[in-house]
């Protein structure tokens, strides 16, 4: 795996768009595996700025999400679909029907997680996967447990996330408990995984990629891919 390490938010947010942008110019009609959070902010907002001055071109790229909050709406301003359409989608020139989340609202979530697998098999596997990490070593909503999960999967999301993402929110408690997400096995399937990491998760990135791979730091699995990059930033 590739570890750099740059100076500033604003240098990873740039180096992580260039990585987007030539998988995008290398091939066109991509599929690129998508990330929420705070750390790919500063990234969509590159890559809006990029397509909004004719450099590059979404109309063929195709995206699915890592995951999604369970029992929240599209329309909802704190679901993970709202967000991509924020600071991603609208903002470029991506056909709507080729951008992908897991739906969180389905009846039959078990139903809804085969289907988003099979979809993401019938896509061909993301060509890049952008990831951020949890505190806790989390990647998509892969909380620590016994076994790395193979599949998307429902989960209860650990008390440290919910803490950490009710920033976002009014109330902790309006923060759902329950996430869909990509299994670490769909995650692995990406031909090329690129981590973004800012100066608050100095002590995960450590962690995970300098320590023992283990699905008590979901993220650690990374050390195995085959084309691996993590850019992180201590300031
Ligand atoms: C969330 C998301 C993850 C994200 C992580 C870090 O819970 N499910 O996909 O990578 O937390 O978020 P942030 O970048 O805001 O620290």
């Amino acid at each position: 795996m590739k570890i750099i390490e740059v100076e500033s938010y604003e240098k990873l947010s740039l180096l992580a768009a260039d990585m987007i942008a030539s998988q995008v110019l290398f091939k066109p009609d991509c599929v690129l595996g998508l990330a929420t959070g705070s750390s790919p902010l500063g990234t969509y907002e590159n890559l809006a700025s990029r397509c909004g001055e004719g450099r590059l071109d979404f109309s063929r790229v195709r995206t699915v999400n890592l995951d999604e909050y369970c029992g929240l709406t599209a329309e909802n301003p704190q679901s993970y679909r709202y967000f991509m359409d924020q600071n991603l989608f609208g903002r470029v020139n991506i056909d709507p029907a080729n951008t992908h989340l897991p739906d969180g609202s389905a009846s039959d979530m078990e139903a809804e997680c085969a289907r988003y697998e099979s979809l993401v098999e019938s896509l061909g596997w993301p060509d890049l996967q952008l990831l951020g990490i949890g505190h806790n070593g989390h990647i998509g909503f892969n909380e620590p447990a016994e076994d790395f999960p193979a599949r998307v999967h429902t989960v209860q999301l650990a008390e440290s996330t919910i803490k950490a993402n009710s920033r976002l929110f009014d109330r902790v408690e309006d923060v759902p408990t329950m996430a869909v997400t990509m299994g670490i096995g769909t995650i692995m399937k990406a031909r090329r995984v690129l981590l973004i990491a800012g100066a608050d998760k100095r002590e995960i990135v450590e962690r995970a990629f300098h320590g023992p791979v283990t699905p008590q730091v979901p993220g650690s699995i990374l050390q195995l891919h085959p084309d691996a990059t993590v850019i992180f930033t201590r300031s």
